[in-house]
């Protein structure tokens, strides 16, 4: 840890130590994007692959969507200052666990659940965390499954463990959370409390709308998955 130095070195702004200081701040950064980049791909491509073999095996696919981001180094930056980490490769990498982040979309609840297990079980995959919101939702009605995985990234140097934050929901539950952030952003987490009440009731209509819709499914199905959903 001693070649990062966590404060910026003496002599004033312009100095040499400070050019040099800025320059081996933006190396680590630009290779923790790269680093999670990696990783985020690496996931996806699991992702893909299950999606695929499941589609192959039971004509079904039980993966709406998947999306994906790695956080800008100014928002990680944010969050070095706001917990008061170290602004350095390791300490961020050990402090900062939402970095690089997939959320998948399913279609259906149990669907969540299968593909959270077809991930989590692959022998490259280490479970940090895994945090069931959808048998016990937020206080705000939020549903989602989180987990917290590190997979190894094979670089020329050798492979790098890194963390990915995986979030997997239904269309229902992923309705609710985007239309949720946005509200809590519009009001810059304030929320007016009868807005919270109405968002945790619409949070319960959209978990009867789930339940409704897997009968549904498991009725035209008549519970066998063997046909294109
Ligand atoms: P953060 O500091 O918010 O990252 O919380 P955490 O690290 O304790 O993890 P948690 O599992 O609570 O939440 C992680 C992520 O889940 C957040 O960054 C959001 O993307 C999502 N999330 C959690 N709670 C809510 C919520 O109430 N509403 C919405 N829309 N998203 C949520
Ligand atoms: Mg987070």
């Amino acid at each position: 840890m001693a070649d990062h130095p966590t404060q910026r070195p003496g002599g004033g702004p312009g100095t040499s130590e400070d050019v040099a200081f800025a320059r081996r701040m933006r190396k680590d950064f630009q290779r923790i994007e790269m680093e999670y980049e990696f990783a985020v791909d690496e996931v996806l491509t699991k992702v893909s692959i299950l999606r695929r073999e499941f589609l192959h095996l039971h004509r079904y696919n039980p993966i709406e969507h998947v999306g994906s981001r790695v956080k800008s180094t100014g928002s990680i930056l944010r969050k070095v200052a706001r917990l008061n980490i170290a602004p350095t490769p390791e300490a961020i990498r050990a402090g900062i666990q939402d970095i690089a982040g997939v959320r998948i979309t399913c279609s259906f609840i149990a669907d969540t659940y299968q593909v959270l297990e077809a991930l989590i079980s692959q022998d490259d995959v280490r479970v940090l965390q895994v945090k069931d919101y959808i048998a016990a939702p937020k206080p705000n009605g939020y549903k989602s499954l989180h987990a917290l995985i590190e997979i190894p990234v094979f670089l020329s140097t050798g492979p790098v463990p890194v963390t990915v934050e995986v979030q997997i929901r239904t269309i229902a539950m992923d309705f609710w959370a985007s239309l949720e952030h946005k509200i809590y952003y519009k009001y810059e987490g304030q929320v007016p409390p009868g807005l919270v009440a109405s968002l945790t009731e619409a949070a319960h209509l959209a978990e009867q709308l789930d339940h409704r819709m897997e009968e549904l499914h498991t009725e035209v199905r008549g519970g066998e998955r063997t046909e294109d959903a």
